[in-house]
């Protein structure tokens, strides 16, 4: 599909997923703002796509998302940059081996993978009515865990470095479907994709690949797949026609997926919502 009249904005867009995302969307054309928190790395990526697709509308905007002055500054660039926006892909996570708390005082893990998601595009909502038809997609992951709705942030319980990612990712499908809810008819479409596992340095930047990690996708790796073939799900919910008017869903491989019972509970969806504004202090916009 040809993307040339289009902007996009991903995250996480220097390794990985992010990237094999962004280099489609280059590849068709489109104006992509890549996100990264590290300049060099970001640079590196920016330079690797520019020469691979040949597209020389790609641009650098650095932020570490664990921070929500740096979230709110991503936002503020990317509102001048692009006053309309047709695709926000919230692609950027990691996992934190042990507790630690950002500098607004919330669980890293959350932090990143959750409120940083929920503020930014919160804060970009104008942004992407302005260029509906216009469509969001959050990558979450796959596991049947439910959020401990009374301890988001892990202040009463001792922490567990997969629970706390799971649990940070089903924050981003209760996001998924609250959002899905409050902007209905405005034109945007907003989903969740769950990614497939596929080779990744996920996690690694910030201490959470250990020794077992290293050695399992040493023994195994060969058989994951690429970001490359996880890069094509995520396409799919941005350029596929049959989901233009689908909104608030789960996607596997270009098809919906069943989301875990918490998740379905509306009321449960709300309650996130709430505290979620509260953690990333949304009504300091
Ligand atoms: N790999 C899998 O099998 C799998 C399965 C299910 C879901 N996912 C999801 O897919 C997405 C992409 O992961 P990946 O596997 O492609 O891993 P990856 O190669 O590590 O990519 C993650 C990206 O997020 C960025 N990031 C992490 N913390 C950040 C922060 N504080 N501020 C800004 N950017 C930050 C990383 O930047 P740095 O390079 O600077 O660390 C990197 O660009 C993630 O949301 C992950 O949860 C992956």
């Amino acid at each position: 599909m040809d993307l040339t009249d289009k902007t996009a904005l991903v995250t996480g867009a220097n390794s990985g997923l992010g990237k094999a995302v962004s280099r489609a969307l280059a590849a068709r054309g489109a104006r992509v703002l890549l996100g990264a928190r590290d300049p060099e790395r970001g640079e590196a990526a920016v330079a690797e796509l520019r020469a691979a697709t040949g597209n020389d509308q790609l641009e650098l905007l650095t932020a570490d998302l664990k921070s929500q002055a740096q979230v709110r500054k991503l936002a503020s660039e990317v509102s001048e940059k692009a006053p309309a926006l047709d695709f926000l892909v919230n692609n950027a996570g990691t996992a934190f081996p042990k507790r630690c708390l950002t500098e607004d005082g919330i669980e890293c893990t959350l932090a990143v993978n959750h409120l940083a998601p929920f503020l930014l595009t919160n804060l970009l909502l104008d942004q992407l009515k302005a260029a509906a038809p216009s469509r969001i997609v959050n990558v979450g992951t796959r596991i049947n865990y439910s959020m401990e709705l009374g301890d988001l942030n892990w202040e009463g319980r001792s922490f567990r470095m997969m629970r706390a990612y799971v649990e940070s990712k089903l924050g981003m499908l209760h996001f998924t479907r609250q959002l899905a809810k409050r902007i209905d008819g405005t034109g945007v479409t907003v989903n969740c994709v769950f990614p497939g596992v596929f080779k990744s340095n996920l996690g690694g930047t910030d201490g959470a690949q250990g020794l077992f990690w290293k050695a399992v996708s040493l023994l195994v790796g060969w058989a994951l797949a690429q970001p490359e073939q996880a890069a094509e799900r995520v396409m799919y919910l941005l350029e596929s026609p049959e989901v233009t008017e689908v909104s608030g869903e789960y996607f596997g491989d270009c098809r919906i997926i069943s989301m875990p019972a918490q998740v379905r509970d509306p009321a449960a969806n709300a309650r996130v919502w709430e505290i979620s504004e509260r953690l990333a202090n949304l009504d300091e916009a």
